[in-house]
């Protein structure tokens, strides 16, 4: 559960829906896209909403926030880019966050023929779930236990919730995985 006032970051923000959903539920939202129509539309979404929230133009792998986030909510941020750069994009989430802030990731599944052959196709980007513990490993992320909620996208695809916790205390790499307790979903 989020606090009333947190402070959350939406990369990847698109159309807007889950930065206006976050400002009208009285949370502080930071929208972050590249493509000046969605900034556009999700400002002009704001205003017509009477909500008010941060909405800035950005290449998420060349931005840097002026103060840490309490919470980010990845929906379908990661599955945009290409898997060159998930490492990349991993590693600056992980610093955009708080000592033990929330990262909520819908990582969309998308598994297409060519995967067994190999083929990376996309976007969106099949984000197995292997791939994403890779990404933010247990020792440094708070990862409950699966079965995790998959949702159903209107693009056809879903989308598997998985809600971490960045570890406070990140020297604690010899905590086992299979001891981590559930997090509460915001
Ligand atoms: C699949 S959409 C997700 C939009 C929204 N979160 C949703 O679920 O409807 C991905 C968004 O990420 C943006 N995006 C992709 N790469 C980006 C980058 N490097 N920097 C900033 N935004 C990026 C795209 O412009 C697009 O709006």
């Amino acid at each position: 559960m989020l606090a009333p006032g947190a402070r959350v970051l939406v990369p990847g923000c698109g159309a807007g829906y889950e930065v206006l959903q976050l400002a009208a539920s009285g949370l502080r939202a930071v929208g972050v896209d590249y493509a000046p129509a969605a900034v556009e539309l999700t400002r002009a979404r704001l205003a017509q909403a009477g909500l008010v929230a941060e909405v800035a133009q950005a290449d998420l792998l060349d931005w840097t926030p002026a103060a840490p986030f309490d919470a980010i909510w990845d929906q379908a941020c990661l599955c945009a880019l290409h898997p060159d750069l998930w490492v990349a994009y991993a590693r600056r989430l992980a610093t955009w966050l708080r000592p033990a802030g929330t990262l909520i990731l819908l990582a969309v599944q998308v598994e297409r023929e060519g995967r067994l052959e190999g083929r990376i196709e996309g976007p969106p980007y099949h984000c197995d779930v292997n791939a994403v513990r890779a990404l933010f490993p247990g020792e440094l992320w708070q990862w409950p236990r699966p079965p995790y909620p998959r949702h159903a996208h209107p693009a056809g695809f879903a989308e598997l919730q998985v809600v971490l916790a960045r570890r406070a205390d990140q020297s604690s790499s010899s905590r086992s995985p299979s001891t981590d307790s559930t997090v509460t979903p915001p």
